[in-house]
């Protein structure tokens, strides 16, 4: 009977801590405002239609094409979150044709905003007649609004027209409205879907160190979701803000996002697609395309939290080079290190670690060390932590104080990422291991920098005030005891880009610049190459991403699917989960079909962990047996084969923005089927992986939208597409299909990237319904930084046609002219060619043979 909007339920210990006592002139409408249901999980919580604000004023286009308007409060409930914002100010800035920024912020009032050392989205704008939106504003009464309409088709891809809005120090509440429920992406979360559950789902947002399991909030902050509209077209809409915040999904009346944030300001950029694909691509073209891995970190990888000693690693190297198996890089966990001390080693259970080294690099493979961002205090013989507080490169408390907290080694300081100075001092304790203590590592592995601390704030707690204990807290790990430091630091500390508690979530992200910088330091010539646990919007230019401590269980192979295509999404190229799982002992046949996954996550790393002195099993594939080798081998070796293909991929994302590992829905937008596909997914868009996920499965239900589409091992089609088939996925058997009109460049394989390399190349071609193929192979050296950014690399795309030609098209990489094809095999001709010519010449029948359908 109210003229009103639903909104989502309020935790209780906000009403509790906030006097709502709304008397409005008129109804009982107006105080309907908080009420929560207890029996279903719609709430009763409905706004009165004018919570919010409205125009005052004139609408001003200032010399730069940017529109502002002044808001003023009206009718809104004192809610006491600090000091309440009586004035607005709202700008509109139409950045480019697909991208245009809306920002609320308080009139006349410094505030935190995201820095732009932490994420500098361009502001070259230029905007033509092709601009894919328009903007309106609303005045009001009863409130205001901003909406922005799809020049093509004048659908409402974005409107804040619900009440609502609310802004003081501590607490903005801002509803948006979406133009359908079909909604993608916030993070970080692991979680099973792909596609959002909208029925009053509440996802909180703040770098955790938590154990991932949905719904938590851990590692990283993506304030970012993609909604895809009824035709297939999308958006991508990102909430520049760092601090924490409640995002709850409602179905009803209309889809729509509530943000509950405590700080920052509410500063929007809306990405026109009108592709799902082409939205992604603009998001990550704005907040930094991912960083070009080396070749070799595409490889297969072997890791353990719990390998006690240099003897337990080498018994792993030894079986698993024994065996036969791709293996590229051998990882240490922090065991390797003196007392637990980052940049050091321990000379008495790793004395031989150089040696070990040595060998691995003698064998082509790679070396890759753990780092936990900490520095030991009172360590006599280890100066890292003397050192910081003489460069005064720690984050302090609000006492000015280095804050001490504890982690590994036991109490520690935090160094501040933030502070440009800090990055001399962890490059010269990096250069110290490298040089000093010779350990020769490969890349780096950068953990708990969420931040994490093993207690809650510091040593000697924190002290309660408004950043530690503010009034609204979203619903965090840790909520429950009133305060945000549950096992991180103080949010009263002070760090160079600000206070921890707005700059809290950019630790790992600021870390990730750092390791970047300091790691091309240390080789001027080489691609840097860390992997990181916490991350911002943007992080993927400087790192990779692993999803942490995820389960030994056959929910999380499902669940993995989710969290890599979301990660592609927020612009990470190599990133993968814990092949076999971290949490517990892996299982023989969860295992085994972990790999037949894992072999198709961009980054393929098998790590398990422990817990204190409980070790879980060895997992790496030679710790089984000789069936679990002779089963997984084949999987790992079509990894390597197809690494030419993979590493195109890799550059395409460096390059343009594009995704590697993606949804179905990214290629087959207005194919319905698609749009909650999380079982299955594609690399790049010729590849289609459908694994087996649960245990004693031997079928896998596999949806195969509209294309031609064969099997990867035989060429067979299959057919009918644009429907589900049930593919016979026995114990030894994995699902992989080519998508026709694809040419795969594929490499023979060998248990390293270096060997493999130097094998000849074979061509793949997947033919479409008019017998055409296309395909690109990008070349470099794999390692050199030069190639990267000067761009002397070389992308060689083959066009085919039914008389079979290839066209390299660009040569300025030397050993591209080299190139050798060896085998070109052809998917999808129903008959064996009459003759074959190259270059004009006729090539005589014995090169030309049929193989099954191949
Ligand atoms: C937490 C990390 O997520 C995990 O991968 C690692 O093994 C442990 N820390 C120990 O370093």
């Amino acid at each position: 009977f109210c003229q009103t909007s639903v909104v989502p339920e309020v935790p209780k210990r906000f009403r509790n801590l906030f006097i709502i006592h709304l008397i409005y002139n008129n109804s009982f409408c107006y105080s309907c405002i908080w009420e929560e249901s207890h029996s279903t999980p719609v709430p009763r919580c409905i706004y009165p239609e004018q919570h919010g604000y409205i125009v005052t004023g004139e609408v001003t286009e200032t010399w730069n094409a940017e529109l502002e308007v002044e808001l003023e409060r009206i009718n809104t409930p004192k809610i006491y979150a600090g000091e309440i914002f009586n004035r607005l100010l709202l700008t509109v800035q139409y950045q480019t044709d697909h991208r245009v920024r809306i920002k609320i912020q308080p009139k006349d009032v410094p505030r935190y905003e995201v820095p732009q050392e932490a994420l500098d989205i361009s502001d070259d704008f230029r905007t033509t007649e092709d601009r894919l939106y328009d903007v309106s504003i609303i005045k009001g009464p009863p409130r205001f609004a901003v909406v922005v309409k799809r020049r093509s088709d004048s659908t409402v891809v974005f409107s804040t027209d619900v009440p609502g809005l609310t802004f003081t120090d501590q607490f903005l509440q801002i509803t948006t409205r979406l133009p359908s429920s079909n909604l993608y992406g916030f993070g970080e979360h692991n979680h099973r879907r792909f596609q959002h559950d909208m029925n009053w789902k509440t996802w909180s947002i703040f770098a955790g160190g938590g154990l991932p399991i949905e719904p938590i909030n851990v590692y990283g902050v993506q304030p970012t979701y993609m909604n895809l509209e009824n035709d297939g077209k999308a958006t991508m809409v990102l909430l520049k803000n760092s601090n924490a915040m409640d995002v709850v999904l409602q179905p009803d009346p209309y889809p729509a996002v509530t943000y509950r944030v405590i700080g920052g300001i509410l500063d929007f950029y809306i990405f026109m697609g009108p592709t799902p694909e082409e939205a992604v691509q603009q998001y990550i073209q704005a907040i930094g395309k991912p960083m070009m891995p080396p070749y070799w970190a595409q490889g297969y990888h072997l890791c353990r939290w719990g390998y006690l000693n240099i003897t337990d690693v080498h018994n792993v190297m030894s079986r698993n080079r024994e065996s036969g198996i791709p293996y590229e890089g051998q990882w240490v966990d922090i065991e390797y290190m003196y007392k637990l001390y980052d940049y050091t080693y321990d000379k008495k259970g790793w004395v031989d670690l150089p040696k070990l080294i040595e060998d691995l690099h003698n064998h082509h493979q790679k070396f890759i060390v753990i780092i936990v961002k900490k520095a030991k205090i009172n360590s006599p013989g280890y100066d890292m932590y003397d050192d910081g507080v003489r460069q005064d490169i720690f984050i302090k408390n609000s006492s000015n104080k280095v804050l001490i907290g504890k982690s590994w080694p036991g109490i520690s300081a935090f160094p501040d990422f933030t502070n440009p100075k800090t990055e001399n001092w962890w490059y010269k304790w990096m250069s110290y291991l490298y040089h000093d203590e010779n350990i020769k590592f490969d890349a780096l592995w950068i953990d708990l920098n969420e931040p994490k601390n093993f207690v809650n704030g510091s040593i000697d707690g924190c002290i309660k005030n408004r950043w530690n204990n503010p009034p609204y807290i979203p619903n965090i790990v840790g909520s429950q005891y009133g305060s945000l430091n549950f096992k991180t630091i103080c949010m009263d500390s002070q760090q160079h880009w600000g206070r921890h508690y707005d700059v809290h979530s950019l630790y790992g992200h600021s870390e990730a610049i750092q390791t970047y910088n300091a790691l091309l330091k240390l080789h001027p010539q080489k691609r840097p190459w860390a992997i990181t646990r916490s991350n911002f919007v943007g992080t993927g230019k400087y790192a990779s991403k692993w999803m942490g401590d995820n389960q030994s269980k056959w929910s999380n192979l499902h669940w993995s699917i989710a969290s890599i295509m979301e990660f592609s999404m927020f612009g990470f190229s190599l990133n993968g989960v814990d092949i076999c799982g971290f949490q517990g002992d892996a299982e023989y046949e969860m295992c085994i079909r972990w790999h037949q996954l894992g072999a198709f996550y961009p980054f393929a790393r098998n790590h398990n962990g422990r817990k204190r002195q409980i070790l879980y099993r060895h997992q790496d594939p030679a710790a089984w047996d000789q069936r679990f080798i002779d089963i997984v081998k084949p999987v790992l070796m079509t990894r390597y084969r197809l690494l030419p293909y993979l590493y195109t991929l890799m550059f395409k994302a460096h390059q343009y923005g594009d995704m590697v590992m993606k949804a179905l829905l990214f290629e087959f937008p207005t194919d319905k089927q698609t749009w909650s596909l999380d079982k299955q997914f594609l690399l790049g868009p010729a590849l289609l992986i459908s694994p087996v996920l649960q245990q004693n499965q031997t079928k896998v239900e596999a949806y195969f939208p509209q294309s031609r589409w064969y099997d990867y091992m035989t060429g067979e089609e299959i057919v009918p597409a644009a429907q589900f088939h049930n593919l016979y996925t026995p114990l030894h058997k994995f699902n992989l299909h080519v998508r026709g009109g694809y040419i795969i460049p594929v490499q023979r394989p060998d248990t390293t990237t270096y060997t493999s390399r130097k094998n000849s190349m074979d061509l793949l071609i997947a033919l479409d319904e008019h017998n055409v193929a296309n395909g690109e192979l990008f070349l470099d050296d794999g390692e050199g930084l030069s190639e990267v950014v000067t761009q002397s690399f070389s992308v060689l795309i083959f066009q085919q046609t039914v008389s079979l030609r290839l066209k390299p098209r660009v040569h300025n990489y030397e050993e591209a002219k080299n190139l050798k094809i060896s085998t070109i095999e052809i998917y999808g001709l129903n008959k064996l060619p009459q003759k074959v010519t190259i270059n004009g010449r006729e090539l005589d029948d014995n090169y030309i043979r049929q193989s099954g359908q191949v």
